[in-house]
């Protein structure tokens, strides 16, 4: 059984005059530390994929299993618990607290996980060397870069130790340079045997996983090993 699996799987969005349907019979399978990347023009359906494998939002139909465990029908509360659990998530516009400095911001997902707390800074300060920002702690996200932003958001992803990254356009913001300065942090998240799905525009960017899938119009078109 593979670490994740999508059955024939639907959405469909019901708008106050009518229906969407953005996904039309996905089939997908992803590996244990397998790194994934997903292709396709705006508005093909990657991101609802994602949401969806991020346990964010639940199919219309079809069937989907994580860790040999059906998912597709679960309530907000048990998705929440598989979401904190197995995933962490990178996003484009790093979705970073404000107000709090870069160790709270790292910090967060802990404050739900009922596990004991002792190690958990210890935990958060070694991500931040992981990801280079030993020296940055005590800044705001307005006083750093993006890449530096968006670092202190794969910081953040890795602190529950989740098995699954997912990460939706993670250099959207960023210049070349700095892209693949992220994509290395990625990369290595990777041969430290997690699992990574990104969605990317950029061919270089997608260069960096084993695998390739294309979306065209919610179907997956193309797969690319
Ligand atoms: N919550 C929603 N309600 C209604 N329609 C939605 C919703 N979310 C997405 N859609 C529609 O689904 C389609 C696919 O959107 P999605 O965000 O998955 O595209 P995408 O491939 O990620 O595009 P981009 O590359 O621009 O990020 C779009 O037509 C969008 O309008
Ligand atoms: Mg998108």
């Amino acid at each position: 059984m593979p670490f994740f699996l999508m059955e024939n799987i639907t959405k469909t969005f019901n708008l106050a005059a009518e229906e969407v349907q953005v996904l039309k019979g996905i089939n997908l399978e992803i590996n244990r530390g397998e790194f994934l990347a997903i292709m396709g023009t705006s508005g093909s359906g990657k991101s609802t994929l994602m949401h969806l494998i991020g346990c964010l939002d639940v199919p219309t139909s079809g069937r989907f299993v994580l860790d040999d465990r059906e998912i597709s029908h679960l309530s907000d509360n048990e998705l929440s618990l598989i979401r904190s659990r197995y995933i962490g998530f990178v996003f484009q516009n790093f979705y970073l607290l404000p107000y709090a400095t870069v160790l709270e911001n790292v910090s967060l997902p802990t404050l739900y996980d009922e596990k004991k707390t002792d190690n958990k800074k210890k935990r958060v300060i070694e991500l931040l060397k992981q990801v280079g920002l030993e020296d940055r702690m005590g800044f705001k996200p307005s006083q750093l870069s993006g890449g530096q932003q968006q670092r202190v958001a794969i910081a953040r992803a890795l602190v529950n130790d989740p098995e699954l990254i997912l990460a939706d356009e993670p250099t959207g913001q960023l210049d070349d340079k700095t892209s693949r300065e992220i994509m290395s942090i990625l990369s290595k998240m990777h041969q430290n045997g997690k699992t990574v799905v990104v969605v990317t525009h950029d061919a270089d960017v997608a260069g960096y996983a084993q695998r390739l899938i294309r979306i065209t119009d919610g179907m997956i078109c193309d797969q690319t090993l």
